[in-house]
């Protein structure tokens, strides 16, 4: 078991302590930022624009990891692409034609993400798995910090994994939503590579501290 790659979620940070929080983040021992996109149709929130990712990117000293939650997300692709992230992640279910999507975030030199909600199946990625850098399973419906964790995550964790040996992907599975203590050790015996922690890190007494758990889970 690798070392897992842990990302905060800012969308639980303090919004009027923005910089610290994300000074915060630079400090510990997180490898990414995750910055989730609303849009209040694909999901029943709004969360933040671009103005507010240029201004977390301009203080991130590590990579940015963006979760588009975004109807048709092919409309705000360069938007997001021009500010260099790491990672650019669409719905699976916002996807008319996926495979173009994922093609064009590749092709700008940023890994591409496919994020699945806890109803819909890992197999529905056979034909693309090895054309995707990132699988982020939802372990909640997405929309919302502060949720509880869907315990039939582990099993997708291991048929994404399966799925990954069977084509020789190098695909990193990421888990997004309601990620603890409680659960991270067995989301990573399970095969998880990447875990997204937003309110079990920002509400916590001492983040960093929190961060490094969670690294060392
Ligand atoms: C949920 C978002 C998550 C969220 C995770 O729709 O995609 O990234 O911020 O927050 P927690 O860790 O509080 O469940
Ligand atoms: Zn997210």
């Amino acid at each position: 078991m690798a070392t897992p790659l842990i990302a905060p979620s800012i969308l639980a940070a303090d919004f009027g302590w923005l910089k610290q929080e994300c000074e915060m983040v630079n400090k510990s021992k997180a490898d990414w930022f995750h910055l989730d996109i609303m849009d209040g149709v694909f999901v029943p929130n709004l969360s933040f624009g671009t103005p507010v990712v240029k201004a977390i990117a301009k203080e991130a000293k590590k990579p940015l990891d963006i979760h588009l939650m975004i109807i048709d997300p092919d409309r705000y692709l360069d938007l997001f692409l021009d500010l260099e992230p790491l990672v650019l992640t669409v719905h699976y279910e916002a996807c008319t034609h996926l495979h173009r999507t994922i093609n064009y975030i590749s092709s700008r030199g940023v890994y591409a993400g496919v994020a699945l909600n806890p109803h819909t199946k890992v197999s529905l990625l056979e034909d693309i798995i090895t054309e995707i850098d990132l699988v982020c399973l939802m372990s909640v419906n997405p929309g919302f910090g502060g949720q509880k964790f869907i315990e039939s995550t582990y099993q997708k964790v291991q048929q994404t994994k399966s799925l990954t040996a069977k084509y020789g992907s190098s695909t990193l599975i990421e888990i997004d939503g309601g990620v603890t203590d409680k659960n991270a050790g067995k989301l990573l015996k399970s095969g998880a590579d990447v875990l997204v922690a937003g309110s079990h890190v920002f509400s916590s007494s001492d983040p960093q501290k929190t961060i490094l758990d969670l690294k060392n889970s």
